[in-house]
């Protein structure tokens, strides 16, 4: 049986995507064999189509970091025939082994995760690593700000981990600021959850060590220059979530806003196996503190064709939301 995966080669010292016909042996082994039904689009995912950076270390890869499908083989007891299930935040999946662009996926038991019974898989990669991601930096917050002590920042407010910040802090009684490059989607970042919305360059008053005391808090996806504005314009005792780079993977800033305003930044890593997720996992399912509430919002279906120049757009900055590929 033929089937249809993007495929990155390193041809001539290039990264190179190409759609292309496969045969279950030709991906790495594993234990459970899974027809794809959805993947997600992270930036990482984006970067790693495109070429761009280290993403992919193996050649040739099939990208892609988290799908759900359904079980068609499976040699672990762990799992059945017909199970809905997911891969997500397996550490090599889509970087050093083949990975979600593709029709069929083969993976150690170890990486797969059970759709709960009456659970869209539709929602479980809608959500995914991105929602993760933004729950663990939301309960940070959460613990350590309270609601009164001022506003919450998030940057890179249109991108999909950003979106489900933006609408979990909202709905646990945060007034959030969300800040963009995309000033033209004022209406979406209000509609899912924030009360105003400025522009990139309008985190901090200026470019002083320390600025006017904005933010009790912050959720930053970009990093760089960004993130510093963001330092420096941090409220005394701000907790200044860091998960993204899509700015800069590169931080320079001032010490003063840390030993001045004891403000506390703190790094925040969601790649973790669908199995070790616990607590927060269980807290974004429907009726949990975490749970998005304009999840059909933010999340929008794109067809497996059309992931090649979906990614080119991603690199431009150029979406806003997640995309979920249907196959
Ligand atoms: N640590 C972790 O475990 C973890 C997990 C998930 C994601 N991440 C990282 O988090 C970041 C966001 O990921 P995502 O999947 O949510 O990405 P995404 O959906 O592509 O969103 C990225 C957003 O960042 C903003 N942006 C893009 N280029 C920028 C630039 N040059 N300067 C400033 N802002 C820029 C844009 O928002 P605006 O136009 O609205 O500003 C864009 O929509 C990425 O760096 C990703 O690698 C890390």
């Amino acid at each position: 049986m033929k089937f249809k995966a993007i495929r990155q080669y390193l041809e001539d010292g290039k990264r190179v995507s190409r759609f292309v016909d496969q045969v279950i042996d030709d991906l790495d082994p594993g234990d459970v064999v899974i027809k794809t039904q959805y993947a997600a689009v992270n930036y990482k995912d984006a970067r790693g189509v495109m070429g761009i950076g280290k993403v992919i270390g193996r050649f040739p890869c099939i990208p892609g970091i988290e799908m759900a499908g359904v079980v068609t083989e499976s040699a672990s007891p762990a799992f059945k025939v017909g199970d809905v299930v997911t891969v997500q935040g397996g550490r090599d999946f889509g970087m050093r082994r083949d990975g979600a662009y593709s029709e069929y996926v083969r993976v150690p038991a170890a990486w797969v995760g059970r759709v709960p019974v009456g659970t869209d898989p539709f929602d479980v990669v809608a959500m995914g690593l991105a929602a993760y991601t933004s729950a663990v930096a939301v309960d940070e917050i959460l613990r350590r700000v309270k609601t009164t002590d001022g506003p919450i920042l998030v940057t890179g407010g249109t991108g999909g981990s950003s979106s489900f910040a933006i609408d979990m802090l909202a709905g646990l009684g945060y007034e959030v600021v969300a800040s963009t490059g995309k000033k033209s989607e004022e209406e979406y970042l209000k509609a899912i959850g924030a009360a105003r919305v400025i522009g990139r360059d309008e985190i901090a008053g200026g470019d002083k060590p320390l600025e006017e005391q904005r933010w009790a808090g912050a959720v930053d996806a970009v990093g760089g220059a960004p993130l510093d504005a963001v330092l420096r314009s941090a409220k005394k005792h701000a907790v200044i979530c860091a998960f993204g780079n899509a700015a800069s993977e590169t931080l320079i800033t001032s010490i003063y806003p840390f030993i001045l305003r004891s403000v506390s930044l703190v790094g925040i890593n969601g790649n973790h196996p669908v199995p070790e997720r616990g607590e927060i996992w269980a807290r974004m399912a429907k009726g949990g503190d975490l749970h998005p509430q304009h999840l059909h919002q933010i999340a929008y279906p794109i067809k497996f064709e059309n992931l090649l120049e979906h990614c080119a757009k991603v690199m431009q900055a150029g979406i806003r939301g997640r995309a979920v590929v249907t196959f």
